[in-house]
C-alpha cells in the first residue's frame, strides 16, 4: 500500500448515502487511478456491499461487532462483511465508541477474518493505550473538532505526541490524526507531523466539488510520498 493514505468516512451524510455514496466512491476510485495514491473509502454500512461491487479501492466498514455469527440481532457480523468485499474496518470511533474490552476483541475478531484495522481514539492517552492491541492503524481524534473547521493539525504538538505515543508502543501501528482536516495542505501538515495519513468526513463529504478537493489533496500525498 502506498501512503500517505486518505481515508474518508462518508458516516451518513446524505450527501454520501445511497445512490450518492456510489457516485462519491467513484470519484475517490477514479482520482486514486490517475494519481497513484492510496484512498480508502468507509461508507454507510448499508451501501458498503454495492459500493464494493462497483469500485477497486478498499472499501471499508465504519464498525462492526466481535459476535459469532447467529444469536446477535442487530449486530455486523464480520464474516458477512468480508463476503461483502468489505477490507478493513474503523473501530471506536468518536461517534461509535466502544467499552475496551469489547474495543480489543473487536480488533482480534478483525485481524482473525484478515480486516485491516483503523481504531479511533480522542486522546495521546487513548492512542497509546489501543497501539498495544496491535490494530493495523491508529486514528487520533480529538472529539471537539470533529466536523468543524479547525483542523487538528493546528494542534501540531498533540499529532506529535500522539505518532510518539503509538510508535513507542507498536512500531507496526501505522499512525493516522483527523478531525477538522478540510485542505490538502492540512493533509501535508499531519503528514509533516509524523502521521502517514488522515481520517476525515465533512471537508469531502460536504465539499462544493468533492473530486476537487481529493485531486489537490492527492497530489500532496504524491509531494510526501512515504517510501
Ligand atoms: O472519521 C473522520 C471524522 O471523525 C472527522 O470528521 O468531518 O472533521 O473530517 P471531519
Amino acid at each position: 500500500m502506498q501512503f500517505p493514505v486518505l481515508i474518508i468516512n462518508f458516516k451518513t451524510y446524505v450527501e454520501a448515502s445511497g445512490s450518492k455514496g456510489i457516485n462519491l466512491a467513484k470519484f475517490a476510485e477514479k482520482v486514486a487511478h490517475e494519481y497513484g495514491v492510496t484512498i480508502i473509502i468507509a461508507p454507510q454500512l448499508i451501501d458498503v456491499r454495492a459500493i464494493a461491487q462497483e469500485v477497486d479501492i478498499d472499501v471499508f466498514s465504519q464498525h462492526l461487532d466481535p459476535n459469532p455469527p447467529g444469536s446477535a440481532t442487530g449486530h455486523i457480523d464480520v464474516a458477512t462483511l468480508v463476503e461483502a468485499g468489505v477490507k478493513g474496518t474503523l473501530l471506536n470511533h468518536s461517534e461509535r465508541r466502544l467499552e475496551i474490552s469489547i474495543l480489543e476483541e473487536s480488533v482480534r475478531v478483525a485481524e482473525k477474518n484478515n480486516l485491516l484495522t483503523v481504531v479511533c481514539a480522542g486522546t495521546i492517552g487513548l492512542s497509546q493505550a489501543v497501539s498495544a492491541f496491535n490494530p493495523w492503524a491508529v486514528a487520533m481524534e480529538p472529539p471537539e473538532l470533529i466536523g468543524g473547521d479547525v483542523s487538528v493539525t493546528t494542534r501540531p504538538e498533540v499529532v506529535k505526541q500522539a505518532v510518539s505515543a503509538i510508535n513507542m508502543v507498536n512500531e507496526n501501528t501505522i499512525p493516522l490524526t483527523g478531525a477538522g482536516v478540510k485542505t490538502a495542505d492540512h493533509l501535508g501538515s499531519a503528514v509533516e507531523l509524523g502521521t502517514k495519513g488522515v481520517l476525515l468526513a465533512s471537508g469531502i463529504v460536504k465539499a462544493k466539488d468533492p473530486i476537487v478537493v481529493m485531486k489537490e489533496m492527492a497530489q500532496v500525498m504524491i509531494k510526501y510520498k512515504i517510501e
